[in-house]
């Protein structure tokens, strides 16, 4: 039997416009993880997929080019030239799902590492993001590689699609609270409706995303030089372009604003909005009012979390 896991992951600026080619920094959060376990099964019995969270039971072999979960596995056993699989792949996972988490990635990334231990191998981090992205590719329609990225180096990462990542080192910890809207985000259909907005109105939205861009920039050097309040005004400035573009919410904009009104450095959302997660940076003194304030808000789940 063999098991591995995976976390979920936050993007702590340039959502969206990193689908067009800017930079974005992700982290990962590791306090929600999915986790893949292969157990070996008598010859012949084919390899099943025991999703339980999903309620889905599916037989690879009979399941249809474009589903994720028997694509990821699909995918893992070409790259290691393997054959008939008699195995059952068990996932589970606690990252919240349509929330800008990254759950589908970090589900792929659990099974194909679960699958690479089981046959004898690992896959190192490049070759793993790889093989989640095309699976991501049949989730979310245009991702721009970012969720898979994070999730397989499990380290913040400073993010450009079709550039090799940078991984970089956090000089002071990031206390983060993320906050769930209780409305669910769909990364397919708020990316395409940007796509179309976009299309009909091209220079703004390329100077929005531009802007996002700089402050992705701004917010490595931030990171790196520990310089919190810089962080938290950046990723304020980040909201109010990511309101620009159309994706925020009225539910988003309600916990951003318990957020700042109770001290957080700063304040947004994660993802691709329309619902899904706020994030909110704030100082160790001012991590429980922030908290409190995005609970009588109307979140429906806050997590804690530190990136170190
Ligand atoms: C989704 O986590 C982030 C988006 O930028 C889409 C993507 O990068 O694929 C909205």
């Amino acid at each position: 039997m063999t098991t591995a896991s995976a976390p979920g992951k936050i993007i702590l600026v340039g959502e969206h416009a990193v689908v067009y080619g800017r930079p974005a920094i992700a982290v990962p959060i590791s306090k929600v993880k999915a986790t893949a376990t292969v157990e070996e099964t008598p010859r012949g019995t084919g390899c099943i997929i025991i999703a339980k969270d999903l309620n889905r039971t599916i037989r690879v072999a009979q399941a249809t080019f474009d589903d994720p979960l028997a694509a990821i596995v699909r995918s893992t056993l070409v790259h290691f030239r393997a054959q008939d699989l008699d195995a059952t792949i068990t996932v589970s996972s606690t990252v919240p799902v349509a929330s800008g988490m990254g759950s589908s990635a970090a589900v792929s990334t659990a099974i194909a590492r679960a699958l690479a231990g089981h046959l004898g191998n690992t896959l190192n981090n490049d070759i793993l993001a790889a093989l989640v992205f095309e699976a991501e590719r049949l989730y979310h329609g245009t991702p721009s590689g970012v969720d898979n990225t994070v999730i397989a180096h499990a380290r913040p990462v400073f993010f450009v699609k079709n550039r090799l990542v940078e991984t970089f080192a956090v000089k002071s910890p990031l206390r983060l609270l993320i906050a769930d809207t209780g409305i669910p985000s769909s990364t397919r259909v708020v990316v395409e409706d940007v796509r179309k907005a976009r299309e009909a109105n091209q220079e703004k939205y390329d100077a929005w995303f531009r802007q996002i861009g700089q402050i992705a920039l701004m917010a490595r050097a931030a990171i790196i030089a520990g310089e919190q309040f810089a962080l938290g005004a950046l990723m304020d400035g980040n909201q109010w372009l990511l309101e620009q573009i159309g994706v925020s919410s009225p539910e988003i904009d309600r916990l951003v604003q318990a957020a700042r009104q109770a001290g957080a450095l700063g304040a947004k959302l994660s993802g691709a909005g329309r619902g899904g997660n706020v994030i909110a940076l704030t100082t160790e003194q001012t991590q429980d009012t922030v908290l409190n304030s995005l609970r009588h808000g109307g979140a429906a789940n806050v997590i804690a979390a530190t990136i170190m």
